[in-house]
């Protein structure tokens, strides 16, 4: 029996995707690469000397993603697969509703008739909008503000009238906060596409010499600070948290919503103190006026998880930052595509190989010059 994980060479993805494989889950990735790097398959394969199927599939296309359950005993999906940019989403809501909605609707009615009822979903806690009051617990007002938001609400309930349809379903609903951090080892991490929309991938490149320096969104806000807070929350925390509803959902039915977060706040400010002191290097930064849909104080309630999944997050602020700046300095241009030396050199293996000659002495060579 495997696990389907879509988007699983994601940032989220990817590091549930490791901790999966430390727990001997047989896994099978389904991505388009709309917004990940294959580079990041080959990590995953390198960090846990394990290996998986793959599907290079986009949700959207149904007779090549019936094929994964034609050739696989799926007994649980974990369903990452989705754009997921605030900004982005208010541009283009049309591509957001239908790659993230229609998506989905063809996943759930292949997983009904292959009858698949387990998934993982990854929500996030924009679905709460602008909270009133903090800490956030689950049963809060739902009420998100953007498209990207309101197609992880609209999915939600699909998913509650999905189970009341045939309670055979067993759904985990997981709302992050702010996910930020990396993998020990500093072979992956989070790498955006184009200019960073999220404070923490910005910082890092801005520590990292990629981009000049910091704009903090507002220091006017009725905090220790004046800046934003947020609960930011160590990524591979997040990933066993995914493990943790996975259990849970093979030993019960029904649905629920869980809230993965820290339960503490942390200021836009505080965060860069901490990633200067985990790097050693200065963050220059300029305050500029609030981000339009910016909320005050986001962080959560974390105790239904704990009572019900049996999962707290360990991972402090400065381990997160420790943890990205590895990452970032390991990978200034993060899953940068091949090297084209390396292209050449796998062009000439395969040009020798065709011509029946030994490997190409060049290839060797420069191989030898890389390594
Ligand atoms: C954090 C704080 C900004 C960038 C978003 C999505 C949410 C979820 C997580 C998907 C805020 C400030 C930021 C910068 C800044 N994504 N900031 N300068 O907005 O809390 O949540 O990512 O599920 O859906 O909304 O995260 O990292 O963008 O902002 O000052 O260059 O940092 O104002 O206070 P956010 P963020």
């Amino acid at each position: 029996m495997a696990i389907l994980v879509t988007g699983g060479a994601g940032y989220i993805g990817s590091h549930t995707c490791i901790e999966l494989l430390n727990e001997n889950y047989e896994i099978i990735i389904v991505d388009n690469f709309s917004n990940s790097k294959k580079e990041s398959l080959e990590r995953i394969r390198k960090i846990t000397n394990k290996d998986f199927g793959f599907y290079e599939v986009d949700l959207l296309d149904q007779a090549n993603l019936e094929k994964v359950f034609i050739e696989n005993d799926i007994e649980a999906v974990i369903h990452f697969a989705g754009f997921k940019a605030v900004g982005e989403s208010v541009q283009i809501p049309l591509s957001y509703y239908h790659n993230n909605i229609t998506g989905t609707l063809i996943l759930c009615e292949l997983m009904a008739k292959y009858k698949v009822y387990n998934m993982v979903f990854s929500s996030s806690a924009t679905v709460y909008g602008m909270s009133e009051t903090v800490p956030i617990s689950e049963d809060f007002p739902l009420g998100a503000t953007n498209p990207y938001g309101k197609t992880k609400l609209m999915i939600e309930e699909i998913l509650g009238d999905l189970v009341v349809s045939n309670p055979d379903w067993s759904i985990a609903i997981l709302r992050y906060f702010n996910p930020i951090g990396a993998h020990k080892s500093g072979l992956i991490g989070e790498d955006p596409n184009g200019i960073p929309n999220n404070l923490m991938p910005y910082i890092a490149q801005v520590a990292v010499g990629k981009l000049k320096e910091l704009t903090v969104f507002g220091n006017d806000y009725d905090t220790l600070d004046g800046t934003g807070i947020r609960d930011y929350i160590h990524v591979v925390d997040l990933a066993l948290g995914h493990l943790k509803a996975l259990q849970y959902i093979l030993e019960h039915n029904g649905i629920d919503a869980y809230n993965l977060g820290t339960g503490d706040g942390y200021s836009v400010l505080q965060v860069v103190e901490e990633f200067e002191q985990a790097s050693g290097v200065k963050i220059p930064f300029t305050i500029r006026s609030r981000r339009p849909g910016d909320i005050p104080v986001c962080y959560a309630n974390p105790i239904k998880s704990k009572e019900k999944l049996n999962w707290t997050a360990k991972r402090g602020i400065r381990e997160m930052c420790e943890d990205t700046w590895r990452w970032q300095q390991n990978n200034p241009n993060g899953y940068e595509e091949k090297k084209m030396h390396e292209i050449y050199c796998n062009y000439l293996e395969k040009v020798n190989m065709m011509k029946g000659r030994k490997s190409c002495a060049i290839s060797y060579i420069l191989t030898r010059k890389s390594s």
